[in-house]
């Protein structure tokens, strides 16, 4: 499945200097590899496992499962019979025995630049204890859900890692959801805490995070589901006093507001004051309950992914280790927020188990400018980092002048996550942001796998722009046709996978029904990603976008993010977004939206050109039948595109269902008054 001699064609490789010290140095290396953590998982992983702490080793097989359904019940259970902690093994553990107390945890980076603070393993490890205290005198229990929402600070660190000390099961929700949604994901995992902050700035804009928390937790008791506690952290509000560690406010606001309801609120400075610094962990099983995530399904209700303790403990360190290849001096930083689950497993799981040195950022990439993130990378001198194509793509549009102006000479491995990267958008990411020095890992995976999946190893695959190569340790990819049958060989369709890894998820929180029909119903035997997936001639795998994104042109399955792909690669293209829209003859036409890059503007002969670049390099099947201007795409809070807006734009209909999770709606006005009305 894995070819034996990686191509040597048309391929990009990492340097020399990164493969003298790589931990998979060379492609023999990660197909040995490969081939024993599949072959036996239970040697592979049980290697792995022993620089791990476990107060009892496992007794039953390393991973037992079943993921067919007609055969039962859909499981997966990884080192049963161990018990562990996971704050024990990122800090203690750490901080005793790896003698890692003095080294940089998190450099945090506000939002304003100059807001800045260094918390070393053993603060961080002390800071969690005193709070995990907090939290036990609150009575929270081993096994009660916490949900957090907590802008991008060290103490959401510490929060996240106080529940898990004492064995409660976090759910955090990301600081840019809204009320509406907030209540309805403390309510699916009925929890009895909440943990927010007064409020944040992103870039110039205030956010009131209490009056929010306050408007969730109404519509909770409206419901029927009073929240009896919430803790607040004074993030801009504090006295310089309350919080010795941190620093104070350095802009005034005030706009913020911050309603307080003695009945229920509770201050985490007043709280912290007398709570110790030692707590004793909470001795977990292996398959006992960690976090629950929310992500979007397809029936608008979000899905509580659940993840367990040891397999996401031991996988996340790994991916982590390898995918980065992770190096004792490295200053890491994934721009990922801690809401999402790339936070939840890159920025603080895997590189905490590994101890290494992460920035954690508050703000955004264009603020106070466009030059921010390249900042950030010479002040800390990072060498290893890690963003998103929407970014990039954003980024780009401003060409190479801002990137240009810092040095970035510390960088080593770049990554990219989310969304397939369009070879356009790699080629600027290589050769504008690493200079051509460092090799791009383009690791796909999602919130219910936990960790990467599908990604190339940096010094050990060559690397094609916009594929994610080949398997991690441990994951067997296949493809299927419409009827379920694997196909060999170049071919396109479902991802799936036929057994799983440590790190897969375990159920969706109070609905296994959901979890077996979501992924498992569709291909009895495997685990369905959801996505489409091409495999070339040298046996690469291409993500090819949601198998829901895919569009079906005169009987020819089409993926959207290659059409998009073939739009961006033109240089008055920003960013690209392709839906279908029924169509009497061919089933489905091409409605592609383009945002053009600052200063161009959009007339008839690009359009032409447009569409002769698309049928240039894809096909005449291929060819856009509608283009429109598009100054915003509707996006998701994370950066996402959300198509499902986008096609029923394409399609003049105005119900457009939940929008919760759209994070500017002015954009959807404004398209629908620019769509395109007769075939061009
Ligand atoms: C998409 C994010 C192509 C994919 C970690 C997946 C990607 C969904 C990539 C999961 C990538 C993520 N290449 N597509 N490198 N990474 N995706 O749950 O469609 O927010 O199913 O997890 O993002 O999104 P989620």
């Amino acid at each position: 499945m894995i070819p034996d001699k990686a191509p040597k064609e048309n391929v990009y490789h990492g340097s020399e200097e990164l493969k003298k010290e790589a931990h998979i140095p060379t492609f023999e290396k990660y197909k040995e590899l490969y081939l024993k953590s599949v072959d036996s998982p239970e040697e592979f992983w049980g290697d792995i496992a022993k620089d791990f702490f476990w107060k009892t080793k496992h007794s039953g097989q390393f991973l037992d499962y079943n993921f067919d359904v007609t055969k039962g019940q859909i499981f997966i259970k990884c080192m049963e019979g161990a018990t562990t902690n996971i704050c024990y093994n990122l800090l203690d553990r750490n901080v005793h025995e790896r003698k890692l107390g003095d080294k940089v945890a998190f450099y945090w980076e506000g939002n304003e630049p100059g807001d800045e603070l260094t918390v070393t393993y053993r603060e961080l490890l002390q800071r969690v204890c005193q709070f995990a205290n907090v939290l036990k005198s609150q009575g929270v229990k081993k096994g009660d859900r916490v949900s957090i929402y907590m802008p991008m600070v060290v103490e959401l660190v510490v929060a996240m890692l106080a529940c898990v000390r004492i064995g409660a099961v976090h759910s955090i929700v990301f600081a840019g959801f809204s009320a509406e949604s907030l209540c309805e994901r403390i309510m699916d995992s009925q929890c009895s805490l909440l943990i927010t902050a007064d409020g944040f700035y992103r870039g110039d804009k205030l956010i009131n995070l209490k009056v929010l928390a306050d408007e969730a937790m109404q519509k909770c008791k409206d419901k029927g589901f009073p929240m009896e506690k919430c803790i607040m952290l004074k993030h801009l509000s504090k006295e310089a006093e309350e919080s010795p560690q941190s620093p104070p406010a350095k802009r005034a606001c005030p706009d913020l507001q911050v309603p307080w309801n003695p009945e229920v609120d509770l201050c985490w400075h007043t709280l912290l004051r007398g709570s110790s610094v030692e707590c004793e962990p909470e001795w977990c099983e292996s398959e006992d309950p960690l976090f629950i995530l929310y992500t979007s399904g397809s029936t608008g209700k979000p899905k509580g992914v659940l993840h367990t303790v040891s397999g996401y403990m031991l996988y996340t360190a790994t991916t982590f280790k390898l995918v980065f290849d992770h190096q004792p001096d490295d200053i890491y930083w994934c721009t990922a927020d801690i809401g999402w689950i790339t936070g939840h497993s890159y920025i603080t799981y895997g590189p905490l188990a590994n101890g290494a040195t992460s920035v954690l950022f508050e703000g955004l990439p264009t603020y106070p400018d466009v030059s921010r993130m390249w900042e950030i990378v010479d002040k800390y001198h990072v060498t290893k980092f890690y963003t998103a194509p929407t970014a990039i793509r954003m980024l780009m549009k401003f060409g190479s002048e801002p990137v240009q102006k810092y040095k970035r000479e510390s960088l080593k491995v770049l990554g990219t996550v989310g969304e397939p990267i369009n070879p356009e958008a790699w080629q600027w990411y290589y050769n504008v942001v690493g200079e051509k020095r460092c090799p791009i890992v383009d690791t796909f995976w999602q919130t219910e796998t936990g960790g990467h999946v599908m990604t190339p190893l940096p010094a050990a695959t060559p690397m094609k722009p916009g594929s994610a190569t080949f398997p991690f340790f441990g994951v067997v990819p296949a493809i299927l046709n419409e009827s379920g049958e694997e196909l060999e060989g170049p071919g396109e369709g479902y991802l799936v996978f036929k057994q799983p890894w440590p790190g897969v998820m375990r159920t969706v929180f109070g609905n296994h029904q959901r979890f077996e029909t979501v992924y498992f119903k569709k291909f009895p035997g495997y685990y369905v990603t959801g996505d489409g997936c091409r495999r070339d001639k040298d046996g690469y795998y291409w993500i090819t976008g949601r198998i829901d994104d895919m569009l079906n042109v005169s009987g020819h399955l089409l993926s959207t993010a290659e059409v998009e792909s073939a739009l961006v690669e033109h240089e008055a293209v920003a960013e690209a977004a392709v839906v279908g829209r029924p169509h009497p003859v061919k089933g489905e036409s091409l409605y592609c939206f383009v945002t053009l890059t600052d200063g161009v503007t959009y007339n008839r002969t690009l359009e032409a050109e447009l569409k002769k670049q698309v049928r240039e390099k894809i096909g005449a099947i291929a060819t856009p039948d509608y283009i429109q201007d598009a100054p915003g795409l509707p996006k998701t809070r994370s950066g996402k595109i959300m198509r499902r807006l986008l096609r029923k734009i394409a399609c003049n209909e105005r119900d457009l269902g939940d929008v919760s999770t759209l994070a500017d709606s002015t954009v959807i006005e404004q398209l629908f008054q620019n769509r395109c009305g007769a075939a061009v």
